[in-house]
């Protein structure tokens, strides 16, 4: 009688543990694809530094390049850097890499500040007080800090990286072999 229930008990809580393994696996694999996320992050870096006043690129531009901005920093931005800042992160507790951890936990803590005043400028915007011009500040500085510590941290594998690049590698091979 017990034993087709203890089978069926077996099986399911075999069946939880497969649902457990290939999410882990699945989380494992977000750590490392970082492509995603970095161009992301450079995609932001532009559209958010042709906003610069002193750059005065003009409305007819701007106005784009704000709602570009906007849009993909509320969603787009959140959900792929997201994944793959929370997956990423738990490369700290196993690498012996010291450049890597440092520079990984200096980019964590600028990708918090930007992403935070980016925030409070989306809901509030610059209204001419102090706080939001301070924290319009924070997210000026804090990006144009974030931007070239993320392309050093990510340096060999970077998708700015020419010599990592696939189309580079493409060509290297051809010229190898017509030679
Ligand atoms: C949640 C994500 C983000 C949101 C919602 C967001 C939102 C905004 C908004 C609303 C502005 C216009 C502020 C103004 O009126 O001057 C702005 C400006 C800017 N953003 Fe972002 N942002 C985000 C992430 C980022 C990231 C990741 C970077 C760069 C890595 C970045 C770089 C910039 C820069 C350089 C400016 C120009 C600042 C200035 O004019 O002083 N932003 N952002
Ligand atoms: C969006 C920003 C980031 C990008 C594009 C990025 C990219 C990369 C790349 C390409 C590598 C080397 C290859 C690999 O092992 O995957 C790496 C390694 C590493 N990253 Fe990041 N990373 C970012 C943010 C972070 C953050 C926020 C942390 C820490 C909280 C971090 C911690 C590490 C560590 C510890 C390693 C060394 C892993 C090892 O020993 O193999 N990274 N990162």
């Amino acid at each position: 009688m017990n034993a087709p229930l203890s089978s069926s008990v077996i099986s399911s809580e075999h069946q939880n543990l497969s649902w457990a393994q290939s999410l882990k696996g699945y989380w494992q694999k977000q750590a490392y694809r970082h492509k995603n996320a970095e161009k992301l992050m450079y995609f932001m870096f532009v559209t958010g530094f042709l906003l610069w006043d002193q750059l005065s690129v003009g409305w007819a531009a701007e106005r784009w390049l704000l709602v570009a901005h906007m849009m993909v920093g509320i969603s787009l931005f959140l959900w792929v850097v997201g994944v793959f800042w929370s997956a990423h992160r738990q490369l700290l507790m196993r690498s012996r890499k010291s450049f890597l951890r440092i520079t990984g936990r200096l980019t964590e803590g600028l990708l918090l500040v930007c992403v935070a005043s980016g925030l409070y400028l989306f809901f509030y915007g610059v209204t001419g007080n102090a706080l939001s011009v301070l924290i319009q500040d924070l997210h000026f500085y804090s990006s144009v800090i974030l931007t070239p510590l993320v392309f050093r941290h990510a340096f060999r594998w970077s998708v700015l990286n020419l010599k990592s690049s696939r189309l580079v590698n493409l060509l290297m091979k051809r010229r190898g072999g017509n030679a």
